[in-house]
């Protein structure tokens, strides 16, 4: 087995706020391996973008990483300088978010920014040109050797979502995280989307670790799904594992509430009861506890995260009693 692109181990991290310290991420262990899609889902507030912000060195400035280490590409990313991490994202760690907006520039051309984009090659600027061109092309933008010239606005946003990923891809990172990255788009764009990252992957774009809260894109994109319950990882499994044979009452709920799921025209749509704890004041024992129809006295201990066989982990007391 080669060492993994990205381990998160042991992760946890705090925002300092006038109701005292907010334990946004506790304990959290991620491995995404070579040329695999790790997808990570979860109700808004359970963490997510505080974990990608961690890994990048882009936490907001009141927030404390509390434990825990981020390992890529042989070094700690939590301990390493500004000028190590700007140089590890972009070339070495891609990003797409939810508005391809912020990650275009709007007073340069497409051509110009793509060009940049490959300052560490030697080529010229016409081969340069070409390879962007090409990437344009592949990622499904029309007359791309003319409309390279283009400022982003001139482009629809589903475009300017595929004209990221092939930024993104033209400096082939060993690890693309997308964060929400179909969000903002109608349905049909969002799948095209998937669709092409999908046929990106083996070609260019190694390993993924995808945000979203769409279970049906997690399951037509990802190798692995990660649940996170407030800032705790509840359920890890293989996609099929975790779809079929969920373990977490969260997950099951989850996968119950999944709009693409229930029946056609249930109105009003099945929601999980409750929300999320007051992450200033946790619960005693499982986080998951005041919501769980299965909660019982044992949940008032902290729940392990119990080993159900082939990469398959739950924190529930009662995880694979079948
Ligand atoms: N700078 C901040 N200061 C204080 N609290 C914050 C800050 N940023 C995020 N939080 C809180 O931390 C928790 C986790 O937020 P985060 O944005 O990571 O969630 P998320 O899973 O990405 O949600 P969404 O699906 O809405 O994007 C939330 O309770 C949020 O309110
Ligand atoms: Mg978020």
């Amino acid at each position: 087995m080669s060492p993994p692109v990205l381990a998160i181990r042991d992760l946890s991290v705090a925002y300092r706020s006038r109701r005292g310290r907010l334990a946004a991420l506790r304990h959290v262990d991620i491995e995404v391996a070579a040329n695999r899609i790790v997808g990570i889902v979860g109700e808004s507030g359970c963490g997510k973008s505080t974990l990608i912000a961690a890994v990048l060195g882009l936490l907001a400035p009141n927030a404390e990483v509390m434990s825990g280490t981020v390992g890529f590409e042989g070094r700690n990313l939590l301990a390493a300088t500004p000028a190590e991490l700007r140089a590890v994202r972009g070339p070495r760690i891609a990003t797409i978010f939810q508005d391809p907006m912020t990650a275009l520039n709007p007073v340069l051309s497409i051509a110009t920014q793509m060009i940049d984009i490959q300052y560490r090659s030697d080529e010229g600027a016409t081969a340069k040109r070409a390879r962007a061109i090409a990437m344009l092309t592949r990622v499904g933008i029309p007359d791309a050797a003319q409309r390279i010239d283009d400022y982003a606005h001139r482009f629809s946003g589903g475009m300017r979502q595929r004209i990221v990923i092939g930024m993104a891809l033209l400096m082939r990172p060993a690890l693309l995280i997308a964060d929400e990255p179909t969000t903002a788009l109608d349905v049909t764009l969002e799948a095209q989307i998937v669709h092409l990252l999908r046929e990106m992957r083996g070609e260019i774009a190694g390993s993924i670790l995808f945000v979203s809260h769409n279970l049906g894109l997690i399951a037509e994109l990802c190798d692995e799904v990660v649940v996170m319950y407030a800032g705790e990882v509840v359920e890890r499994a293989p996609v099929r594992a975790l779809f079929h044979a969920p373990q977490h009452p969260y997950t099951r709920l989850l996968l119950a509430c999944d709009p693409a799921r229930v029946a056609e025209g249930t109105f009003p749509l099945p929601t999980i009861p409750g929300g999320l704890p007051d992450l200033a004041a946790l619960p005693q024992g499982c986080v998951f506890r005041a919501r769980c129809p299965d909660a019982r006295a044992e949940c008032a201990t902290p729940p392990p995260l119990r080993n159900i066989g082939a990469g398959h982990v739950a924190r529930c007391v009662r995880a694979g009693d079948g």
